[in-house]
């Protein structure tokens, strides 16, 4: 079947199309067409997200994204326009709150004939509630006007899911993921698909949140994780030995919690008292700082493998695209054979529509369908 795969949580607009075959215990897909609108230069100058400002570029970017996809797999066939006013009438109630959107829906969707698509996953939390419901609404109107049913998709399961578009890989069961982004930190366990049990989450700031504030305190723009990782690898390459130490927050803490709050304000003590920091010492801070993060995340998820003793690991979520981070589970995994170390490819690692047309086929697979669907801001795993 082809599933089409919609992304709004955040500040990524993304569609995708892919065809997914196989039972839950080797799905298949193929990837027939993605595209991708980041709209972090936008955000940039705020600093980080701005909700309504998403909103907006989600509803202005959706039905260009939407054309360009169905071009590029050759799924885009004219059709003579033949206006049906009670459909027009049924799209704008669904789009009430999407006025933007409507208009442009309204414009192009008639043009075309309805594609050779089966279904339509659609991320609904969590997330950015008014962005999320740009991405629902959306899913709505398409499954109105194309009779197709609507999976509703956990962004976190996208993540999780999102290493199986890697040839050749298997997620065995019990699995465990550390699922870490913008918006979350957790050690999640599965024992099957779609039954999750998180182990560990953080208590405060997410790891790429932390990425982020510390990136703001050296100057760096948003997003900052990829800059930090930058000046990171700068210092590490430099061989000059370190003289400054940040804390590895509950590192001993013998359970699965992490917190980095305390990370972000260690920084930016020692900033005060560095006073003008050069670019020297911003380098030495974002190595550290990402050394601490990764030693953390490490340990933690070593005792998880000891406890459980998964079959894999998964790494996934934005900053599993740091390279320092997979490298550093890449050796850990090297002390346990029986565990196969999954991470997604880097341009999947962040927000995507494939991941959510994956695990919309895994969900198909568990039979769950909704045409009811609500955005939910605080959606959990489980
Ligand atoms: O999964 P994602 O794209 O969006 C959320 O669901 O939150 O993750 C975005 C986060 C941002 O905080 C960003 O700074 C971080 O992932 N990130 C990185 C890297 N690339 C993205 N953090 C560290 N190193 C990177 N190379
Ligand atoms: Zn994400």
């Amino acid at each position: 079947m082809i599933i089409l795969g919609i992304e709004t949580s955040c500040d990524e607009t993304a569609l995708s199309l892919v065809e997914s075959s196989g039972n839950l215990e080797h799905p298949k897909f193929k990837v027939l067409s993605t595209s991708l609108f980041s709209q972090t230069k936008l955000h940039e100058i705020h600093g980080g997200v701005v909700p309504m400002l998403a909103k907006r570029e989600h509803q202005k970017n959706l039905i260009p994204l939407l054309k360009n996809l169905l071009e590029k797999a050759n799924f885009s066939n004219p059709k003579s326009e033949t206006q049906n006013s009670k459909q027009i009438e049924e799209i704008k109630k669904i789009l009430e709150r999407e006025q933007e959107l409507a208009l442009l829906f309204i414009e192009y969707i008639p043009t075309i004939e309805k594609p050779n698509v089966d279904a339509i996953a659609v991320t609904y939390g969590p997330g950015l509630e008014p962005a999320l419901w740009v991405g629902v609404s959306f899913a709505k109107a398409l499954s109105y006007i194309w009779n197709i049913p609507i999976i509703p998709v956990n962004h976190m399961e996208g993540h999780i899911v999102s290493p199986l578009f890697t040839a050749g890989t298997k997620i065995e069961f019990p699995a465990l993921a550390l699922l870490i982004s913008g918006g979350h930190t957790e050690l999640v366990l599965t024992e099957k698909w779609g039954e999750y049990k998180v182990i560990g989450k953080t208590r405060d700031d997410a790891v790429g949140e932390a990425f982020d504030k510390v990136a703001r305190l050296l100057g760096l723009p948003y997003p900052g994780g990829p800059q930090i990782s930058i000046l990171a690898e700068k210092q590490r390459q430099s061989g000059i030995a370190s003289t400054l130490a940040l804390p590895r927050p509950m590192i001993n803490s013998n359970d699965y919690d992490f917190s980095f709050s305390g990370l972000k304000t260690s920084v930016l003590y020692k900033l005060k008292e560095i006073g003008k920091p050069s670019e020297k010492n911003k380098e030495e801070i974002a190595r550290e700082f990402e050394d601490a993060v990764t030693e953390v995340l490490v340990a933690k998820t070593k005792q998880a493998i000891e406890e459980f003793g998964p079959q894999s690991l998964i790494i996934a979520g934005g900053v599993s695209a740091n390279s320092h981070i997979r490298k550093s589970f890449e050796k850990l995994a090297e002390e346990f054979p029986q565990t196969k170390l999954l991470i997604p490819g880097k341009e999947l690692s962040t927000d995507n529509a494939i991941m959510i047309a994956g695990a919309g086929y895994i969900n198909f697979l568990l039979k769950k369908e909704s045409n009811s669907l609500k955005a939910e801001g605080n959606l959990q795993l489980g």
